[in-house]
C-alpha cells in the first residue's frame, strides 16, 4: 500500500469504511466513495474548481472536443507498462479513466481539492481511489511508490512528483500552447496562455516523449459557452458582468493546441551518495 497519512506519513491501511495509520489517525470514506485527507483548518475550504466549471468540462468531454488528446494518451510509448497511476488535479476523472483503461493500469488514484470534483470522479470511476487533498502540500504517498504521475491542465509540484515516483517511473504533463483556442480570444478577453514553463530537461528525469497535439475543430455555440465556463476566466467575466455568451458566434473553427510531455525518473536518482571513508582520521 503506497498511501500515507497526511499527519504522520505512516502507511494508511483500509479498515472497513475508513483508512487508518498505526498512530491512530483515521480518515473516513465519504458516502460518494472518495477519501478526504484534508485535516484541521484545511477542512471545509472551498478551493479548486466549482461545480459549474466541472459540469461544463464534463459536457465538453462528452462532446468529444478532447478526443485527439485521448488518442495521443492511449498511444503513449511506455517502455515499462505502469501498474500504478496518480492523477494530480483529476477534476471529474475523464483522463484518469481513459489512461487507466487504455494502458490496463490496475491501481489508480485521482487527487483533487474541489469537493465537486472528487464527488463526480468517485461516482464515475469505481476502479480508482479518489482523494480529496491539496496537491501543493506533501503528497499522501510513500517515497518511490508510484509508476506514473500525471498532471493534465493542473499544477505540477515537481519535487513531490519526483519523490513519490519509483526510479524509472514516469511523469506525464499536458498543458496548452500559445495558440490554444486562439480564435475564441478574438471574441472574448480570456486569460492569456503563459509561455511554455516546463523546461525540456527536468533535473533527475530523462525526456521520453514530447508531442504537439493540434487540430482545427468546428465548435457550435453551446460548446464555446462551455469552454469559457470551464476556464478560470469565467470568474472575471462574471464579476465584471460581461454579457459574454452573446458575444460568442453561432459556430467557430477553433484550434486545439496542446503539449504532451513524458519524462522518466532516473533509475539511480534515489541512490544515496557513497559514504567516503575518512582517510585522515
Ligand atoms: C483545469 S482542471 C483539470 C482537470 C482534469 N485534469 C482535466 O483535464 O479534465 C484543474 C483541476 O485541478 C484542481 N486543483 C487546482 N488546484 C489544486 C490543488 N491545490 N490541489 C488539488 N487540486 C487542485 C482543480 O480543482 C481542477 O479540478
Amino acid at each position: 500500500m503506497s498511501l500515507t497519512c497526511p499527519l504522520c506519513h505512516g502507511a494508511l491501511i483500509p479498515v472497513e469504511k475508513s483508512y487508518r495509520c498505526s498512530k491512530g489517525h483515521s480518515f473516513d470514506l465519504a458516502r460518494e466513495g472518495y477519501l478526504s485527507l484534508l485535516h484541521g483548518r484545511q477542512k471545509g475550504e472551498g478551493r479548486g474548481d466549482s461545480k459549474a466549471m466541472m459540469l461544463a468540462r464534463d459536457r465538453v468531454h462528452r462532446a468529444g472536443v478532447f478526443d485527439p488528446l485521448v488518442s495521443a494518451l492511449a498511444a503513449l510509448p511506455f517502455e515499462t507498462p505502469p501498474r500504478t497511476l496518480l492523477e494530480l488535479g483529476c477534476g471529474e476523472g475523464f483522463f484518469l479513466g481513459h489512461m487507466a483503461k487504455s494502458h490496463g493500469i490496475a491501481t489508480s488514484y485521482g487527487l483533487d481539492l474541489s469537493v465537486d470534483a472528487v464527488k463526480l470522479s468517485a461516482r464515475t470511476l469505481k476502479q480508482s481511489l479518489i482523494l480529496r487533498a491539496d496537491l501543493l502540500q506533501a503528497l499522501p504517498f510513500a517515497d518511490g511508490s508510484l509508476d506514473l504521475v500525471q498532471s493534465i491542465f493542473a499544477p505540477r509540484p515537481l519535487a513531490e512528483i519526483k519523490r513519490v515516483l519509483r526510479p524509472g517511473g514516469y511523469a506525464l504533463f499536458v498543458y496548452p500552447q500559445g495558440d490554444h483556442w486562439q480564435e475564441l480570444r478574438a471574441f472574448l478577453p480570456l486569460a492569456g496562455i503563459g509561455e511554455d514553463k516546463l523546461p525540456a530537461n527536468l533535473e533527475g528525469f530523462a525526456a521520453t516523449a514530447s508531442l504537439h497535439v493540434t487540430e482545427k475543430l468546428a465548435l457550435p455555440h453551446a460548446v464555446l459557452v462551455d469552454l469559457v465556463e470551464m476556464s478560470p476566466s469565467i470568474h472575471r467575466l462574471t464579476r465584471e458582468g460581461t454579457p459574454w455568451q452573446t458575444l460568442l458566434p453561432a459556430s467557430l473553427a477553433a484550434t486545439l493546441s496542446l503539449r504532451l510531455a513524458l519524462f522518466r525518473k532516473d533509475r539511480n536518482s534515489d541512490l544515496q551518495p557513497p559514504v567516503l571513508s575518512r582517510i585522515n582520521a
